[in-house]
């Protein structure tokens, strides 16, 4: 997408922006709407700050992701005002003024501390809606969080705009680069780190900017579904590399799995099995669709997978039945993505409030909803060989549905999870994740 296509859409995001806010306010009964970007947060006992990360409902609003003690204003019918802090300080490279497209959208106050953005914030007894953390709290401006505002732009951002799918598109572009470097380095011989490393590197971005810590396991560490240690040292062997890793771009994230093994073995059979699945799975992401369904249908796609390779002695629906595939296939099949790597909103019922119940027995799916044009869902399916999960089969009695020495077999692999980021439209679906390595390949 051109440059000048971005701005029209960023225009047109914006609008939205606006509009969405107006309905949410009258919901809620305010007169304003007001978003502090969010404060550093510093480590216990002492002056050291965490990595800053940006109030996500004041990234929707522009794409400013590093200037903490900022603020948005918003009253219905006015120009969106955005008072911006620009210390005085010789210590950090202080934000620099406001530039791109987006400027001449906004009415920019610039301040020099904090303390003072009271000036130019609604009046304290005004019906004002703030949308932050306690900590942004300034003064008698204390963050509220009206449920009714909240529901209501949380479910919506379940919709993206064109813009917000081209800012998914263009994180998805770094972080494809980065997926690439990362297997040369795997197949090269490196450790975890030396592949963290090479990532980084491709992407551009340093493990803070990145929209989620990466997970790099090298052997059995890929059966850890968060691992996160990063050896030094490769294994010797090096077997097997499952690498999830994202990108950020304008803050939005993308978010990519993939997994590769060193020779042409059983265990890559396995993950070309599973890779064909998830496609399958990604086409599911259409207009009307319940997401549970998709997650449903994956323990059975995978149930298959399993039997296949002889690693289950049941049928597909038993072991699903049973709980059998649950152990391989320990996590959901994936959620919404956007602002945020696990976007808001995953079980609103509607505008208003309501859960969508996760199905029995899947207590870690992260989205219930259904589908529809402009949700943009990551699909990830895996199979593990996880110890304590094969253990807890054997404690229910269900040894018997497990070929244990084929665990032993894959059990130096790790597991394999394949993650791909695809657009529900009005039609067939967009695979974000693959149309990007494609067109890069
Ligand atoms: N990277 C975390 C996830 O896939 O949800
Ligand atoms: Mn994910
Ligand atoms: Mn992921």
């Amino acid at each position: 997408m051109s440059s000048d296509n971005i701005h029209a859409h960023y225009a047109d995001h914006l609008r939205t922006a606006m509009q969405r806010a107006d309905t949410a306010l009258a919901r809620g009964g305010f007169d304003h709407l007001v978003i502090p970007s969010g404060t550093l947060h510093y480590q216990a006992f002492d002056d050291r700050d965490y990595p800053y990360a940006v109030n996500p409902n004041f990234k929707f609003w522009l794409p400013l992701t590093n200037a903490p003690g900022s603020w948005l204003v918003y009253t219905p019918g006015q120009k969106p005002r955005l008072i911006f802090l620009q210390p005085h300080d010789y210590w950090h490279v202080v934000p620099s003024d406001p530039s791109g497209a987006w400027v001449e959208h906004f009415d920019i106050v610039v301040i020099r501390t904090a303390d003072e953005a009271l000036q130019h914030l609604p009046d304290a007894s005004a019906r004002t809606a703030i949308l932050g953390e306690p900590q942004s709290a300034l003064g008698n401006v204390i963050p509220n969080n009206p449920q009714a505002v909240l529901a209501y732009l949380d479910f919506h951002r379940a919709f993206k705009t064109p813009y917000e799918v081209a800012m998914i598109r263009l994180a998805t572009r770094r972080g494809v680069r980065g997926h690439r470097a990362a297997e040369r380095a795997f197949r090269a011989g490196a450790s975890e780190f030396g592949i963290h490393l090479a990532y980084c590197q491709a992407v551009g971005q340093d493990s803070a900017e990145l929209p989620y810590g990466n997970i790099i396991g090298l052997n059995e560490h890929g059966a850890v579904l968060h691992y996160m240690d990063r050896d030094r040292v490769p294994p010797r062997p090096s077997r097997s590399l499952l690498i999830d890793a994202g990108a950020s771009h304008n803050g939005y994230a993308c978010d990519i799995t993939r997994t590769y093994s060193a020779t042409n073995d059983d265990f890559q059979s396995m993950i070309n099995a599973v890779d064909m699945a998830q496609r399958a799975m990604c086409d599911q992401v259409r207009n009307g669709t319940d997401y549970r369904q998709i997650h449903l249908d994956a323990h059975l796609a995978l149930g298959r997978i399993l039997k296949d390779f002889g690693v289950t002695t049941v049928d597909a629906e038993t072991a699903v039945e049973t709980g059998v595939t649950s152990a391989f296939f320990p996590h959901g099949i994936g959620h919404g993505i956007g602002l945020q790597v696990h976007d808001v909103a995953g079980f609103a019922e509607t505008d208003a409030g309501g859960t969508l119940d996760k199905p029995d027995g899947h207590p870690y799916l992260r989205m219930t909803r259904v589908l529809a044009p402009g949700m943009v869902v990551t699909i990830e399916p895996g199979i593990y060989f996880i110890d304590m999960l094969l253990n807890e089969l054997k404690d229910k009695g269900l040894a018997g549905s497990i070929d244990w020495a084929k665990v032993e077999a894959f059990k130096p692999y790790g597991g394999i999870r394949i993650e791909d980021e695809v657009v529900c439209t009005d039609d067939a679906p967009i695979n974000i994740t693959r149309e990007t390595w494609s067109e890069i390949a």
